[in-house]
């Protein structure tokens, strides 16, 4: 077993652990949105973010990704940690405005509007992978994954084309955290699915 603190409590992970993992087992809430069990973590939406400190020393490091280690300081509830969260939730506010699941996540932590900029009032997506990583990972199929880079990413069909591959299992649906996967899943079934994400 390791051992190591989480805010000052002593807690026992099992190797192979992440601080997450241990931090779920002991009911210390830290809020995700990439992270499901089903597949592997990602670091990607680093809402998860926690404060290693040691001394003088700190850093910040996204809890799905971080191991557990002997010895370490865990906390999920400083200043620092607070206002990576805000800027988080703010992003995320600004990036998928219609999703009343962001919406009602960032309002528990406080988070009702946002300094950036809103591109577009319908969208719900976080581009957090979720959909694409559990088509690969769970299904066995690449029907879908993120494509294209900067403010032009989406989730979308290889190359942007048709595609046969999808079959329609509504495995994307279930782990999405939003409702972006659901409003779509007609397109998905119709395997329409090179132009609705
Ligand atoms: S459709 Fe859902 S699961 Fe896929 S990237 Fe967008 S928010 Fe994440
Ligand atoms: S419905 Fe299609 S895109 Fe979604 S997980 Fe299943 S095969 Fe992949
Ligand atoms: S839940 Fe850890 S980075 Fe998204």
């Amino acid at each position: 077993m390791i051992r190591f603190k989480i805010n000052d409590k002593e807690v026992k992970a099992r190797k192979g652990w992440t601080i997450l993992e241990t931090a779920r087992e002991y009911n210390i809430e830290i809020p995700t949105l990439c992270f499901n069990e089903a597949v592997a973590p990602s670091g990607a939406c680093r809402l998860c973010m926690v404060e290693l400190k040691e001394g003088g020393w700190s850093k910040t490091v996204a809890s799905c990704i971080y191991p557990a280690a002997e010895g370490i300081n865990v906390y999920t509830e400083t200043d620092k940690v607070k206002n990576i969260r805000r800027w988080i939730f703010e992003m995320l506010l600004a990036s998928s405005p219609a999703s009343s699941e962001i919406a009602a996540m960032a309002k528990k932590y406080g988070v009702t509007s946002t300094r950036f900029t809103i591109k577009d009032q319908n969208e719900t997506c976080i581009l957090c992978g979720l959909c694409a990583r559990v088509c690969e990972e769970v299904v066995g199929l690449s029907a879908i994954s993120i494509v294209d880079r900067g403010v032009r990413k989406k989730i979308g069909a290889p190359f942007m084309q048709p595609t046969d591959v999808c079959v329609a299992c509504g495995c994307c649906v279930t782990v999405c955290p939003t409702d972006k996967m659901e409003s779509i899943f007609d397109n998905v079934r119709k395997k329409n699915i090179s132009t609705v994400y």
